[in-house]
């Protein structure tokens, strides 16, 4: 079955993609709740996101999401301890979690401080409890790096080939904060998902973004390009600088 084809979304700035991404959660978190009396989202790392995650504690949003069925999954996390400043989990902690109202046993964090390959291991174990081999998170939050990755699947490094697994801990020689070992999740379990929502701003991003979505097939090149659910909805929410628009 061919996957469905990527929704793209352009708008002209960073605060109107996080704006957009907010009204797509609190739309997906009441969707599945009404559906199934839950909702699983995995956040992502790295800077974009921080905007959505403010956003969603604001007032304007904070009471919109029914946080006591919510669960927080990540998409990966940079193997440091939670209160690292490269923590995602500290991250999202500050921006989020902090400011919600969603249990501490709602919240599954990759566990950085420990040896990597255990940590995704034990990751490993809560992903098949939680949702044995059938759909996924209900929604997967990524982001895009200059190079073209997404979680912490880096260009030509095991990550881009690993089919087995669904959690993968290993050292990346060049992720987005240089050697780095790190946790992530892996393409076939993201494809697992109900949805995926990629947001990705920035000029710098632009011409990967334009290969990744219209150039030919090269996933150990961009693996973003992997990113293929099986069923669920695949959208990308980008500003226009990273649609390679002029600024005017
Ligand atoms: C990480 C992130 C990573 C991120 C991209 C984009 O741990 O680094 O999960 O995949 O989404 O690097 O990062 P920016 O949003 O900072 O450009």
């Amino acid at each position: 079955m061919t996957p469905p084809s990527p929704h793209i979304q352009v708008l002209p700035s960073p605060a109107e993609v996080a704006r957009a991404a907010a009204d797509r959660i609190v739309a997906a978190a009441n969707e599945a709740v009404a559906l199934s009396g839950s909702f699983s989202i995995a956040l992502s790392g790295g800077s974009t996101p921080k905007a959505l995650y403010e956003l969603l504690a604001s007032d304007a949003y904070r009471d919109r999401i029914p946080w006591a069925d919510t669960e927080i999954f990540f998409g990966d996390e940079r193997c440091v301890p939670p209160d690292h400043k490269d923590s995602n989990y500290r991250m999202a902690r500050e921006a989020l979690l902090s400011k919600v109202p969603i249990p501490a046993t709602s919240v599954h964090r990759m566990k950085g401080e420990i040896e990597p390959a255990a940590a995704a291991r034990e990751y490993q174990q809560t992903l098949l409890d939680r949702f044995g081999v059938g759909p996924g998170i209900d929604l997967v939050l990524l982001g895009m790096g200059d190079d073209g990755h997404t979680a912490s699947i880096f260009p030509h490094t095991p990550a881009v080939t690993e089919s087995a697994a669904t959690v993968l801990g290993y050292f990346a020689e060049n992720s987005s904060t240089g050697k780095s070992w790190r946790i992530t999740l892996t393409a076939p379990f993201i494809n697992r998902s109900r949805e995926v929502l990629f947001l990705i701003c920035g000029g710098s991003k632009a011409a990967r973004l334009q290969e990744v979505l219209e150039g030919p097939q090269d996933p150990h090149r961009l693996p973003t390009q992997l990113i293929k659910p099986v069923s669920g909805k695949l959208i990308f929410v980008i500003d226009a600088a990273a649609a390679g628009m002029d600024s005017d």
